[in-house]
Formats: structure tokens, sequence, C-alpha cells
């Protein structure tokens, strides 16, 4: 089933089709275990504190991740070449790995197996890199959990912004 969740993320586009990427699957629980800690401290001491922070379902449902992140069977890391800060590490970067992810996670829900992408851990990104052996001219573009929903929690609720509101006919 992993196997099929990463084929489906490797048939993305990329730039000239260079697919600079590499997948981390992580599923040794002390590993996860460690990252969890990481994750939960940018919660603590920066996200959960910042003073926009409303009480929405998106942030309840980012605090219950923070809880259980630890219990989830996976978390893919999908890494992209360009070091954070050099000069290649631009949008353009971003482009060639994140529709990887997106394609990753349909699979998944597809199969049943519920995911999110998330960026928490990039604030321990020499640490993370370090424990999971990620070459230096790499660098880690989100973590996605995945794992079958229990069920005893669902965040309804999170809302897009209407079209007439974000689309632009022929010009601005
Ligand atoms: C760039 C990016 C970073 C994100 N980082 C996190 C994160 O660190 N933790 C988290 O729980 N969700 C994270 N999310 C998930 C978003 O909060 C979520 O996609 C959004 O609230 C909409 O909710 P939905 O995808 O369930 O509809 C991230 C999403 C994106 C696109």
């Amino acid at each position: 089933m992993l196997n099929q969740i990463l084929e489906a993320a490797l048939r993305a586009p990329s730039g000239g089709n260079s697919q600079p990427w590499a997948f981390i699957v992580v599923r040794d629980p002390a590993v996860t275990h460690q990252l969890a800690i990481w994750y939960k401290d940018f919660w603590d001491n920066v996200y959960s504190k910042r003073p926009d922070r409303k009480d929405s379902p998106v942030s309840r449902s980012a605090g219950h991740l923070v809880q259980h992140f630890a219990e989830a069977p996976v978390i893919v890391i999908p890494c992209i070449v360009g070091s954070k800060g050099s000069d290649r590490d631009t949008m353009t970067t971003g482009a060639s790995i994140y529709p990887a992810v997106q394609n990753l996670m349909l699979a998944a829900v597809g199969l049943g197996v519920g995911s999110v992408i998330t960026t928490f851990l990039q604030n321990h990104e020499d640490k993370v890199k370090a424990l999971l052996g990620v070459p230096d001219d790499y660098q880690t573009a989100c973590a996605v959990p995945l794992g079958y929903p229990s069920g005893e929690e669902t965040f309804v609720g999170s809302k897009r912004r209407p079209l007439d509101e974000v689309v632009h006919w022929d010009r601005w």
C-alpha cells in the first residue's frame, strides 16, 4: 500500500522532469517519537502562543495532531534538492515537490488512509536532517503523517474562500 501511495507521488510533474526528490518513509516508532517531541516543541513554544491564533476547527485539529503525532504508523518526509537559504531554495524549488506531496495524499485517501501536510518540523530542520541522515544538499519539504482515521474525532469546518473572491477573469 505504501508503494502504491509513493508511486502516485512519483507520477507528479517537476521542473524539466528533473524529479529532484527523495522520500523518507519513517516506520520506526523510536524515530517517530523523537519527531513528535520536536513537533510538539514548535506548537508549545511558538504556534500556540501566536496572538492571532483563534479557536477554530483548523487550530483544534492541529492541536489534536500535536497530541497524537507519535501514534501515526508512518511519517513520510518528502525531501528536495537544494539546502535551505541556498540560491536553489526558491518558490520554484517547492513547485517541484508539493505536487508530488498532493499526489501522495490523494492516493492515500483513495485507499482509506488519512494524512496531513505539516511544516512544524521544519523549525528543527538541522536536527531532523541529522536524525534521518538527509544529505547536506537536500532539504525537507514537509512531514506527512499517514494512518487510518480512528473515527473518534472529526474536524469539519475548514472552509474555502469563494470563487468570486479569488478568481480574476482576464486580468486582476
Ligand atoms: C504549507 C502548509 C503547511 C501546513 N502545516 C501544517 C502543520 O504544521 N500542522 C498541521 O496540523 N497542519 C498543517 N497544514 C494543514 C492545513 O492547516 C490545512 O490544510 C488547512 O487548515 C485546511 O484544512 P483541510 O486540508 O483539512 O481542508 C499545512 C498545510 C500547508 C499547505
